[in-house]
């Protein structure tokens, strides 16, 4: 008896995976026409779908004649949109991605890197409203807002209450929250994705679900398992924190030569041990560390927290800055005071540069003699960049099975990061193998078995699905060489949600999490 009903169960699951409609790209553009109104769907031959498709793409290396782009964009303004595009997807075998800000570091929210598979975009950016309750410290967000526009939001309505999400402005919320999203009050508040309290989203079937009706283990893996892999998240509701109406920065410079070295090592130890109030980060970037810190009070607190943990640094009453929390925003953002407000609302019209990044997870300090030798990285052409920000206070008392993201433990995080402006393929190999190359010389010093990157930093090296591999079977297999760095034992459970709430794998890209089967 129990073998029976196991047998149908698995009947029951195979049929699911081959009723996957064979492609019709014509049926998809009809079914798309019959249900939706002019003006929401762009196919390739809509006179707008340039500027429509460029309004979103953040990173010009995938603006090129050669890169497979969307069959149709679903410019979507109301939760019906994405119902339908999903749907129309489903009976017709073409495939959706979610756009929300389009950082996505791969561009897998609006190309493929298979031309043979035809695929739609549901565009959420027009969908952005915020709508924050100050008395139950929440807000209701739709994706398509940027992080400016939340952090903007909030500021307007409290200047008591924050976010504790990333540091980008243009970043949108979709995309954010579906991978963790650590920004610089994490220390005290943990992840962004930590704050989700509801969501509501279009699954594989095209039903609107909240979170009662996704149930504990959907809700789980929307909140890091990386975009695109469970559905297409409409909005959301975020636990709002309290902010002080004054809090304290500063940014000082210490070159190579005023002992950079010894304060990257130990800023390692001090960093992570901070009081949970502060944040120091640190960029390094030409012959120079620049450290960049946070402190939610006043500037005679931070000024005496970094003397009594770490003198060298040598940061004094003339480095800090009191202003407001959505001032202090800006200032990270822009690097700068002054700047207005408004700024966090321009979420920009077109793609301006090329970029690249990669991660790491740091669990053991890395000795000085590998800082000091790292300098001549810097000199080369083609240099970018390293952030490190430094995990520790909240971050480390969260459990990693919490949420999908399982780096809670690191020290910090290293993104390598680089950008350039040059159309040339010379200068894109000089800043793709600089990234590359220092990656690779760093392996010794950084998390292993597996070697941990961020699913926000999303990084195609690490390996690919096979978009156009109808044949899932072993996907699972293959997809650990990349899900494991990112999610580590939490991919495993990711799978069994997809295998649950979308066994044909409708929601696929390169790197979405596979059905477990
Ligand atoms: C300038 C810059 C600064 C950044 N700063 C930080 C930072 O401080 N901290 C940090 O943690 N990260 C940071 N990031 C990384 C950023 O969080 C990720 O790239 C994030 O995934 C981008 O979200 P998006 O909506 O803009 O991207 P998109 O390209 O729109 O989406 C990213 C992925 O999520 C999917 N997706 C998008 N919307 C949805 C949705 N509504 N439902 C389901 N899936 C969806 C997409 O299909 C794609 O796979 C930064 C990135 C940039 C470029
Ligand atoms: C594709 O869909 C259209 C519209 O639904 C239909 O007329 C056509 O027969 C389909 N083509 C194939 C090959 O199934
Ligand atoms: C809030 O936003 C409105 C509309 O943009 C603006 O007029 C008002 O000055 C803002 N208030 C605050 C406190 O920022
Ligand atoms: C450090 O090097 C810079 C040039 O790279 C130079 O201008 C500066 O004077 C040097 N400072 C010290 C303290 O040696
Ligand atoms: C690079 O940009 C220049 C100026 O915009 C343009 O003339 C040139 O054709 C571009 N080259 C490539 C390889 O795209």
């Amino acid at each position: 008896m129990a073998t029976a009903s196991f047998l149908f169960a698995l009947l029951a699951v195979s049929i699911a995976i081959c009723t996957a409609a064979p492609t019709n790209t014509t049926g998809f553009v009809s079914c798309l026409a019959d249900h939706l109104t002019p003006g929401i769907v762009y196919t390739q031959a809509s006179d707008s779908y340039p500027s429509v498709l460029e309004f979103s793409i953040k990173n010009l290396r995938f603006v090129t004649p050669a890169t497979p782009t969307p069959l149709v964009i679903v410019k979507a303004t109301h939760a019906s949109h994405v119902q339908v595009a999903v749907r129309c997807g489903v009976a017709h075998g073409v495939r959706v991605r979610p756009l929300s800000g389009g950082h996505d570091y791969e561009g897998l929210s609006y190309r493929s890197i298979d031309a043979a598979c035809p695929f739609a975009v549901v565009d959420l950016a027009a969908m952005r409203a915020i709508r924050v309750d100050v008395r139950t410290k929440s807000a209701w967000v739709d994706s398509g807002a940027t992080l400016g526009e939340l952090y903007y939001g909030i500021a307007n309505k409290s200047a008591r209450l924050g976010f504790p999400g990333g540091v980008g402005p243009t970043v949108g919320v979709g995309g954010h929250l579906s991978g963790g999203g650590f920004g610089l009050m994490m220390r005290k508040h943990g992840l962004a994705a930590d704050h989700v309290v509801d969501a509501v989203l279009v699954d594989a079937q095209g039903r609107l679900l909240d979170r009662a009706g996704m149930g504990k283990d959907h809700f789980w893996a929307i909140r890091g398992g990386g975009g695109g892999s469970f559905g297409v998240v409409v909005s959301w509701k975020l636990r709002l924190v309290r902010v002080p109406a004054t809090v304290a920065v500063f940014t000082v410079h210490r070159p190579r030569n005023r002992s950079a070295s010894d304060l990257l090592t130990k800023w390692q130890h001090v960093a992570p041990a901070l009081p949970r109030d502060v944040i120091l980060r640190v960029v390094v970037q030409n012959q120079d560390a620049q450290f960049e810190s946070l402190y939610l009070g006043r500037c005679a607190g931070h000024v005496a927290t970094m003397g009594r943990t770490f003198p060298e640094l040598g940061v004094t009453r003339k480095d800090c800055i009191e202003m407001s929390w959505i001032e202090s925003v800006l200032y990270f953002a822009f690097y700068g005071t002054g700047k207005p407000a408004a700024l966090l609302l321009d979420r920009g019209s077109k793609p301006d540069r090329y970029f690249k990044a990669k991660s790491d997870f740091v669990h053991e300090p890395i000795p000085r003699r590998v800082w000091e030798s790292t300098w001549s990285w810097f000199l080369k052409d083609g240099a970018g960049l390293l952030i490190l920000d430094p995990y520790g206070g909240k971050m480390g008392r969260v459990s990693p099975s919490a949420t999908p993201f399982p780096h809670r433990r690191a020290l910090y995080n290293v993104q390598y990061y680089g950008f350039w402006w040059d159309n040339g393929t010379e200068a894109s190999e000089q800043h793709m193998g600089w990234i590359r190359g220092l990656h690779q010389e760093m392996e010794p010093y950084v998390s292993k078995n597996p070697r941990g990157a961020s699913v926000n930093y999303k990084d195609l090296d690490l390996g690919a699905n096979d978009y156009c591999d109808s044949d899932v079977a072993n996907s699972y297999e293959k997809a650990r060489v990349w899900g494991e760095p990112y999610f580590k034992a939490n991919f495993e459970r990711l799978a069994l949600v997809k295998s649950m709430v979308d066994p044909s794998d409708f929601f696929r890209n390169e790197q979405s999490i596979p059905p477990l089967r």
